[in-house]
Parts: C-alpha cells; structure tokens; sequence
C-alpha cells in the first residue's frame, strides 16, 4: 500500500499572517442583530452599536462558551442567549443576572478579546493582532477602491482551498491563457513566456517578460498593514480598456478562504454608466465564469499535498517568490 506524506503549509502561515488587516465581510451583511463568522480559524461575533459603528469580539460567551451571534442586542449590549450575561460595545461583562455576587466580584474581570473594525470600500476590515494591547496601524487599502476617478464592483466568494492557494494563483500570470483560454478576457497572447519578479518596497511584481497589455500579464503583492494583489486584465469591449482587480483572500480556517476581487474602471461620464450596466446584464457573469474556472483548480490541488510532487519551471517564479515572501513575513512577525 502507498502511504501518502502528509505535506503541511507552513505552521505560522496556513491560518493567516497576523498582524494585519483583513476584509471579513460585506458591509451590509452586518446589522443591528449579531453576526457569527468564522476568520482566520476564529469565531468573531459582529454587530452595531445606536451610533452604526461595527463591533467584533469572541465569539464565545465568557460564562460556558455559547456563541454570542445567537444572542441579541439590546441599547447597546449584547446579551447571551443562554443564561442572559451582557457585554457592552468594549467586550466588558455588564451584567450576570443569575447571581448578584458573580455581578459584583466577576463581572468587571471579565472581558471579550476585542478586534478593531473599520468599514472601507464597502466591506467590514478587521485587525487580526498578536497582541491585543498592542497599538492597530492605520488601515491602508488600495488608492482606486476611495478614489472617485473609479468605480466598481465587489465580488465575493468563498472557496474550498487554503489562502496560500488562492495567493499562488495570483502570483502565476502564465495560468490565464490555458485555464481560462476560452474566455472573452483571457485568451489572447503567447502560451510561453519567462517570468520576471522585482522587489518593491513593501511586496513584489510579478512580469510576464515578453508581453504586458494583453492577457493576466502582471501582478503586484502588497503586504504592510493589510495583504493585496492589483493586476489588470484588457477588456475587448463593453466599453474597451482596462479593468483593475484588487484582490484579497481572508481564510476562513486552513481549508477554506473568503475571497475578494473587487473590478474597477477609471471611466467617466457615458463610459461609465455603460459599464455599470454592462457589468450588471453582461460582464458580471462572464467574469464568474473565469473564476469558476480558478475555484474549481484550487479546489483540486488538495491544499497543500499539491506540493508534495510538483515541479516548478521558470514560469513559477512568481509562486516561488511569494513563498519566500510570505516566510519572511511570517519570521519577523513571530516573537523570538
Ligand atoms: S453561556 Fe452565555 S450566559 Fe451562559
Ligand atoms: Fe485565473
């Protein structure tokens, strides 16, 4: 019999780098009621205070660890379904109304572990820390998704394959002339080509060396106080010119990832309004389609026994570079 060496992602990288800022959902998804979701391996509870403003905790009540999404929300507290105990907006226990004295001695000692939130470009952003008194940098998100130059769409989805996956399909531009070779968007340009990666000061390029403006032919890693990839893809028509796509991907758990591509057009006037109905009668799902395509192959490398038997060439360059990147990442976020 064959036995199969279990090949793992790195320990400190496969839930998530820490540290950092990540989308977690929508903005609309989060109302006034509480919202469970599960990122980066952990359950957070989300909700709005009286003043909008999103807060996120544990989602894990500190009396005998209910989930606090199927609580309620009340002026300002969120209050456990099961036996009543109350948070306020900072994740301090208010209330334990089953017992006067555990009100009195236990309730000011208890608090949620907390998450900054802030909501940007339409999706909820929330700081994954090590170190929970450590102070938040500042959210940086990509210029186009605030610049009113552009306009845009989120898509979202969430894929079964870890986030280093959906990261290495970012990385490696030679894929979208044979995977998505039948696409309107995709199918143009060489089918060989070399590889060049270039530093920059905070991420890396990844080139295509003998083509630009024609297919997937480039992309750009960001990685300071949040992680993303810009790239362009040349529409033919609808009206003709670039679409810009920022991408994130937040994992869920080491399995699964939540993931962003958010289009963006710099157009005006007519151009623009044509594209947003474009978009929303036509391109919207062609666009589907090609990512359809990218889920259905992530989903089929395994994770990461993809890596056990693989063979790279020099048109991985870009995968290979953002491993080293993402490990460098990891060794000078973690404590010596
Ligand atoms: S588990 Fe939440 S109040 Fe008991
Ligand atoms: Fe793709």
């Amino acid at each position: 019999m064959r036995v199969e060496k279990q090949t793992e992602f790195e320990a400190e990288l496969k839930l998530g780098l820490r540290n950092l800022w990540y989308p977690v959902c929508r903005s609309a998804r989060v109302k006034q009621e509480p919202v469970g979701l599960h990122r980066l391996g952990m359950d957070i509870v989300l909700w709005r205070d009286s003043h909008g403003k999103i807060c996120a905790h544990d989602d894990r009540c500190l009396h005998r660890g209910a989930k606090l999404s199927v609580g309620r929300v009340m002026n300002d507290i969120l209050r456990c379904a099961y036996h009543g105990w109350c948070y306020d907006t900072a994740g301090q226990c208010t209330t334990i109304p089953t017992s006067k004295t555990a009100q009195a001695k236990l309730a000011p000692r208890l608090r949620l572990r907390h998450f900054e939130t802030q909501e940007r470009a339409g999706l909820v952003w929330a700081y994954f820390s090590d170190d929970e008194d450590a102070p938040t940098p500042p959210l940086v998100i990509p210029e186009e998704l605030e610049d009113p130059a552009y306009s845009g769409f989120i898509c979202e989805n969430e894929w079964k394959a870890n986030w280093i996956l959906i990261l290495e399909n970012l990385a490696d531009p030679m894929h979208g002339p044979f995977l998505h070779g039948q696409s309107l968007t995709l199918s143009r340009g060489a089918l060989e080509d070399d590889m060049r990666t270039t530093r920059t000061a905070d991420g890396f390029l990844v080139e295509r060396a003998g083509q630009r403006g024609v297919n997937f032919d480039w992309s750009e890693f960001y990685c300071r106080e949040s992680l993303w990839v810009r790239l362009d893809i040349p529409l033919p028509f609808g009206p003709k010119g670039i679409l810009r796509i920022l991408c994130f991907a937040t994992p869920i758990d080491e399995n699964e990832t939540l993931v962003y591509f958010l289009r963006y057009r710099n157009l005006r006037g007519w151009k623009r309004a044509y594209w947003r109905f474009l978009y929303r009668t036509f391109w919207e799902k062609q666009h589907f389609k090609v990512i359809e395509q990218d889920r259905i192959i992530l989903e089929s490398q395994r994770g990461a026994q993809s890596r056990m038997a693989e063979h790279l060439a020099n048109s991985d360059r870009g995968v290979t570079e953002l491993r080293k990147f993402l490990r460098e990442k990891a060794a000078c976020r973690t404590p010596h």
